[in-house]
């Protein structure tokens, strides 16, 4: 399923790069704003891998503790403990792993004490069920755990253990749903325990033939909200050269700060060869490239949600944080500005210009 490799490490896929660089930025500003209020932070690679590609590039628990090492509040950051925790149960990837943490402890020799990280020979359900009995027994609460979840295929990553992992304050999801497994086996019989798993539901079985992607993707994307709880859940697909989603990264939250950062990240990054981040926005979708940013569907979007009504600077921004692809810096100058001068909007401003806090718009 998935068309998973057999060896030990395999070639980095060029899609791979721009979902790490990803993780990268996002991570850059999830350590210190966590930081800033909590003891320990956890980083959970539930689907870790051998830790370095064929070509040398580095997986995802090198990228994750290195971009802690080198954040420039790291030294700041004495107080704090970080534990990463990398579940692989492949014997040979995990001593893979192992022997590049090694190197790298040796590389950033001396190694900080308030670094820690575990490589477990155990799938990512085993230990989340294993670290929550713990919990359990300790009566204790799970530190704020950003969990990346990265699997080949749809097995291994119920939705029930990502529910319960996920219900403490503070923990985060960053979840890879590969669309062809889920499209192609969704009533094809042959899978339906693991897909019940994965969703949580028998829902699934319901799937359309016409529109049977975003059936299930919706469907996935409401029980992270229902079952797992998460306040906000948005999904950025993955396209290829030819138009078709390889897969969606789901981020599930419960912060709005967590919501801006993971936006401003998938903004940034240009995953390259034809490769393209998107989401939909009223049935369009919306490619993630500045350069290539349409506005129309943004003002659309503001036009009918406030229509005939007036509302404040921040109700616009948490509306297009929340509930489109959108992000916070487009607002101003691809939305209020030309509508102001087009006059579909009123604007009341506490200055001369601009739209700062207290400005109130009417549509
Ligand atoms: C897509 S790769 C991970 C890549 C890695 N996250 C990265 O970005 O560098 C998936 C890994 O999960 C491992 N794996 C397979 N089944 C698993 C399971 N049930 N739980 C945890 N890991 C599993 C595989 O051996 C493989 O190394």
């Amino acid at each position: 399923m998935g068309g998973a490799p057999r060896t030990t490490v395999w070639d980095m896929d060029p899609h791979t790069q721009a979902k790490h660089e990803l993780l990268k930025t996002y991570l850059g500003g999830w350590f210190p704003i966590l930081s800033t209020y909590n003891g320990r932070i956890v980083f959970l690679d539930g689907f870790a891998g051998p830790g370095r590609y064929k070509g040398g590039q580095p997986g995802s628990p090198l990228i994750a503790l290195e971009t802690l090492l080198d954040h420039s509040y790291f030294p700041s950051m004495t107080q704090r403990e970080f534990l990463f925790i990398f579940c692989e149960p492949h014997k040979g990837r995990a001593d893979n792993l192992r022997a590049e943490l090694q190197d790298l402890v040796q590389r950033r020799a001396p190694w900080p004490k308030n670094v820690k990280f575990d490589v477990i020979d155990d799938d990512f359900e085993g230990t989340a069920r294993s670290i929550l009995a713990t919990l359990a027994t300790q009566k204790a609460n799970l530190a704020p755990t950003f969990a990346f979840v990265d699997p080949f295929g749809v097995s291994g990553l119920p939705m029930e253990v990502l529910a319960n992992l996920m219900a403490f304050d503070r923990c985060e999801l960053f979840v890879n749903y590969m669309v062809n497994p889920v499209v192609r086996f969704a009533t094809a019989e042959n899978i339906d325990d693991c897909l019940k798993g994965l969703f949580g539901t028998t829902e699934f079985l319901k799937a359309p033939a016409q529109g049977r992607e975003k059936f299930l993707h919706d469907l996935y994307e409401r029980q992270l909200k229902d079952v797992c709880k998460f306040s906000f859940v948005r999904s950025f697909g993955m396209k290829n050269k030819t138009g078709n989603t390889i897969y969606y990264l789901f981020y599930g939250t419960r912060s709005l700060k967590g919501l801006e950062i993971m936006k401003d990240a998938m903004w940034k990054i240009d995953p390259g060869g034809g490769y393209r981040f998107s989401d939909r926005l009223a049935g369009q979708d919306i490619l993630f490239t500045e350069e290539d940013l349409i506005p129309g569907p943004l003002r659309n979007a503001l036009a009918s949600r406030f229509k005939n009504t007036t509302v404040t600077i921040a109700q616009i921004e948490e509306f297009v944080l929340v509930e489109t692809p959108y992000r916070k810096a487009h607002i101003r100058k691809q939305a209020l500005t030309p509508m102001e001068k087009a006059r579909t909007i009123t604007v009341k401003r506490p200055g001369r210009s601009g739209f700062p806090p207290g400005t109130t718009v009417t549509f």
